[in-house]
């Protein structure tokens, strides 16, 4: 998979349809090309060495014109790049210039496993570590490129080593960067805000930087640390697509730039503001792994490059390959205001219906009736569990049902017996006013007393009820960023140090009880990252469970996660964040290509839609294996509804699952919105064996149709009577 063209200096990594070349060349490491697959040949006239008048040694002028042109690998500043630089130091005399010069490579089979950070795996793996060096520090720069035989992606991370005398600070180590040849890119990125996560923008590159980023704290509601170029061309089935992003779930920050030769500088890693880290002789510093993905059949064949690599090579939970209880949680049913018997209310229909699991939500501790209060003090309230939490659990257990919890570890209220006892345990800084979010405060997870406190409070609750399922929350970023334990050179390390004190707690957690289900969430969505997926196996999509906004927000998540983690519940119409109504079996659908489950009060529902319960979940066990490992094709675009009439032919979204050996494939569409005396559409489908016939039924009919037929010609969907309506089928190979 890597090959080494010793002459030519050049290393050329394949994986099974894509190149990645690089070369030294005047002893810097150079990109040379990324894109469709080529046969191992010398690419290095690509470089331009002889093009006028920048190679130092071929032309014999100033370096600092050529540092400012090349195509560099892993850029440094303050020696004539004046792009964005990928790696920063500060000497202890204040100097921050540096130059990464080659020194030597090796190819080895497997990858850098990360003790501290989540990381890909796999016995499949190969990997090219190609060592740089900046002479006068002596800090040494470890660049790491990993393929797998099965996988179209690239994991590129970066290590670096202090091999001088002196400690260093290192203020920035972004864990990929290249440039590319390419002023026709357009930029795809995911923004939002909370209950309108990933929602896609698309623009052309203009000449400077184009950058989205995050300092909250984690990953975030307005940006996914995800971000695609494309051709202008480019849709979900054909055209270039270039698909980055970070396993990490910190602040991040993700870049392109338009340089004035017209390359494309692009770059993602740990967010360098806010960011500094020291370095003591021979310590060592790791970034996370990034991630990189090129295909040329468009966004769509990007997506599935993604969704196998984490599927296969991130996500370590048992549940991965398992079907997922069937839970019910109730949030939307009760918010704060319940006790034991209106909870036991829900959980004995829901058993009835044949529910598996019930999520007990916030407001089950201290003694919290609204988000003001008990954030830390982990133990049941008693005035709503008089007999402990332990026997509520039992009795969930009798009802044949397994038992989950919410939890917000990382917060503590100004209103509990934790931060009474260590006020100096939230992140803060003196005399200065530590803001609230949310009515709480974040913990500072850099310590590990602070941990270990959290830890033992949830082990006890954990064994106590033999919990099944965890919801892990977060719900408010950080602020006023200092930390007791560190002295003030090092508060810049603090937001780092907070996520891999996140991360060591998640490991405690999933591999003390690696049976329970760990579903992340933050605020909804402001966690959907593929570091959480390390841990987690699903993720919290958005408390937006509106279908119509779910079609968007899933859509947009499924870009880089796969839709196995994307979760996602059936909740009452109108709903909660949009007073929207949209019919109970189309909510079903939608929350079928997640992880899906109930957020409702099952006790109020109407007889007809109660009856419909078993119905969707004997659905979703049907479903559930192809939609957690088959392919993903999203066949609709739910950003561009229909306007006008003329439009029509826009106002819906479908999507199809194929499995991977092709035997079968479920299509689901969804009308977003109705159109008096419309013909019906056509919808092309994808994905699927062009000579091999498929059976399914279509408007109470078997019809029998070659791949090519239902991708060339399409399935006839019917004008449906009604917004939001929707229709599922089931192909099945002959
Ligand atoms: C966050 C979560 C919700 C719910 C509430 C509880 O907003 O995203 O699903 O758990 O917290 O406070």
């Amino acid at each position: 998979m890597i090959a080494y063209l010793e002459t030519a200096q050049q290393f050329q990594i394949n994986t099974p349809h894509t190149t990645y070349a690089l070369a030294v060349a005047d002893g810097y490491l150079m990109h040379i090309y990324f894109g469709k697959r080529l046969a191992v040949q010398d690419l290095t006239d690509l470089l331009r060495l002889n093009e006028s008048p920048y190679t130092p040694t071929v032309n014999l002028r100033e370096k600092a014109f050529f540092f400012d042109t090349y195509p560099a690998e892993y850029p440094t500043g303050g020696t004539g790049d004046y792009r964005e630089a990928a790696f920063g130091i500060e000497t202890a005399d204040g100097f921050r210039a540096c130059e990464l010069h080659y020194v030597e490579h090796r190819i080895f089979k497997g990858k850098p496993l990360f003790s501290e950070m989540p990381h890909t795996f796999g016995d499949n793996a190969e990997t090219l570590e190609i060592t740089l060096r900046d002479a006068p520090t002596d800090v040494t720069v470890f660049l790491s490129y990993t393929v797998f035989d099965d996988s179209d992606v690239i994991i590129r991370s970066v290590k670096v080593r202090n091999s001088g005398k002196k400690a260093i600070k290192l203020t920035r180590v972004l864990s990929a960067s290249l440039d590319m040849d390419n002023d026709r890119l357009e930029m795809l990125t995911l923004y939002g805000s909370w209950a309108r996560e990933r929602q896609i923008d698309r623009v052309p590159l203009r000449h400077g930087k184009q950058r989205i980023d995050s300092l909250r704290g984690e990953s975030s509601h307005q940006y996914s640390p995800f971000f695609a170029l494309v051709s202008p061309e480019t849709n979900e089935q054909s055209g270039a697509a270039y698909g980055f992003t970070l396993i990490y779930s910190g602040n991040f920050f993700a870049q392109a730039e338009l340089t004035q030769h017209c390359q494309t500088r692009i770059q993602i890693g740990i967010n360098p503001d806010d960011f500094s880290w020291e370095l003591q002789a021979d310590a060592e510093f790791q970034a996370p792994e990034a991630v990189m993905v090129y295909s040329d059949n468009g966004l769509g064949e990007m997506s599935r490059c993604f969704h196998k690599l984490f599927d296969h090579h991130l996500i370590r939970s048992v549940w991965r390959d398992k079907i997922r209880p069937v839970l019910i949680n109730n949030w939307e049913a009760t918010y704060f205001h319940f006790d034991e018997t209106k909870l036991l209310q829900i959980a004995e229909q829901a058993a009835d219906l044949g529910i598996e699991l019930f999520v007990m939500d916030d407001g089950w501790f201290g003694h919290r009736d609204s988000d003001d209060s008990s954030l830390g003090d982990w133990f049941p309230d008693k005035r709503k569990f008089p007999n402990g939490i332990h026997a509520f659990a039992e009795k969930i257990s009798v009802l044949g049902m397994q038992f989950g919890l919410w939890f917000e570890p990382e917060m503590v209220s100004p209103d509990s017996d934790l931060f009474r006892a260590h006020p100096d345990w939230a992140i803060q800084i003196p005399s200065r006013e530590l803001s609230l979010c949310r009515a709480q405060f974040v913990l500072d997870f850099s310590r590990k007393e602070v941990r270990d406190a959290i830890w033992a409070q949830m082990q006890d609750i954990i064994e106590s009820t033999h919990l099944s399922y965890i919801k892990w929350d977060m719900n408010r970023q950080l602020t006023e960023l200092g930390s007791a334990a560190l002295p003030a050179h090092r508060q810049q390390e603090l937001a780092h140090r907070y996520v891999l004190g996140v991360y060591d707690l998640m490991e405690r957690l999933v591999t003390t009880y690696p049976q329970i289900l760990l579903e992340n969430c933050s605020g909804g969505g402001a966690r959907f990252d593929a570091g959480m997926l390390y841990y987690s196996p699903q993720i919290w999509a958005s408390d937006n469970t509106d279908a119509r906004d779910r079609l968007r927000i899933q859509h947009g998540a499924t870009m880089f996660l796969p839709p196995s983690a994307v979760g996602a519940h059936i909740s009452v119409c109108p709903n909660h964040a949009t007073g929207r109504t949209t019919p109970f079996d189309t909510r079903a659908a939608v929350a079928m290509s997640g992880t899906f489950g109930y957020e409702l009060d099952v006790t109020r529902l109407t007889d007809d839609e109660k009856s419909r319960i078993p119905a969707q979940i004997e659905c979703y066990r049907r479903f559930s294996p192809l939609v957690r490992n088959g392919l993903q094709y999203r066949l609709g675009d739910p950003f561009s509804p229909s306007k006008t009439a003329a439009q029509a032919q826009n106002g819906w979204d479908a999507w199809l699952f194929v499995a991977e050996d092709g035997a079968e494939a479920l299509f689901t569409y969804v009308q977003i919105s109705a159109e008096a005396n419309m013909r019906s559409r056509r919808i092309l489908l994808a994905g699927l064996e062009p000579e091999s016939v498929y059976r399914y039924e279509i408007d109470g009919n078997t019809q029998e149709k070659t791949g090519a037929y239902l991708m060339q010609c399409g399935l006839l969907m019917r004008n449906l009577f009604g917004d939001m309506q929707s229709v599922q089928i089931h192909l099945i190979r002959q």
